[in-house]
């Protein structure tokens, strides 16, 4: 296993923004979490502005666009988001599949002939605009080499068949799959990024992978923050991921 890689952590702060809206009140700021997540060690804000708005709203995403340092935005490719981003302007965005009745991102996008002629153009968009394209794709080479040619800077491998791979073979098996994909993506020159699922138990093999520059990670940061604080919880991910 190879760690050192300079990782980036990324942190998802949806969460915060989740529990603010079950009471649809002010507190938790997940803008505040994003001060305190930058202090405690995380290179990038990162954030979902989903179509329902189920927990980050426009206001927060706006500030958080503002503040110093990454803010890398995750969003479904369709033209309402498109015009957020390019709007708001953060340093980089994902373009992520969403199915609105989903829990969570389900899996990478399906970037098919036909189907990805509308990311390409919101690529292009995109990156005229300044800001750097990441496709959150499964660790499959068909995909990676699919992320290449719609002229992304950037692919996130999707870790979720690791993160709940049953028994040590098989996630093996899946680190391997990933570990492919992640060479694959260096020899086409593109950026290597991880995340989905990543908890204390499971990151250390995954930011060991070669040539990976950055994971972003969310719920398990924040759902250990409830029990040790915010700013410990992101300090202890930042020492696994080192
Ligand atoms: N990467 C992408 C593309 C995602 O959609 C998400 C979830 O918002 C994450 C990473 C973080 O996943 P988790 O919250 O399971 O750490």
């Amino acid at each position: 296993m190879r760690i050192g890689n300079n990782v980036k952590l990324g942190v998802n702060i949806d969460h915060i923004a989740t529990l603010r809206q079950a009471r649809h009140d002010i507190d938790p700021d997940p803008v505040a979490a994003a001060q305190v997540a930058k202090q405690a060690g995380a290179d990038m804000i990162v954030t979902h502005l989903r179509q329902d708005r189920r927990h980050i709203q426009d206001a927060d995403l706006a500030k958080l666009c503002e503040l110093k340092g990454e803010t890398h935005l995750e969003i479904a490719d369709i033209p309402e988001m498109l015009a957020i981003a390019l709007k708001c302007k953060p340093g980089s965005v994902c373009i992520v599949p969403e199915r609105r009745q989903e829990v969570t991102t389900e899996g990478g996008l399906n970037l098919s002939a036909g189907a990805s002629k509308s990311i390409a153009k919101s690529v292009e968009r995109l990156k005229k605009a300044g800001i750097e394209v990441s496709l959150f794709i499964d660790p499959e080479a068909a995909a990676v080499r699919a992320a290449k040619g719609l002229g992304a800077d950037t692919v996130e491998l999707c870790t979720t068949s690791y993160s709940e791979a049953k028994g040590k073979a098989k996630a093996k098996a899946e680190l391997e799959r990933l570990e492919l994909a992640g060479y694959l993506a260096y020899e086409l020159g593109l950026n290597l990024h991880a995340g989905h699922g990543l908890d204390y138990h499971n990151v250390r093999p995954v930011a060991g992978i070669p040539h990976l520059s950055a994971l972003n990670i969310g719920f398990s940061i924040i759902a250990r923050s409830v029990f040790v604080g915010l700013k410990s919880a992101v300090a202890e991910m930042r020492q696994l991921v080192s």
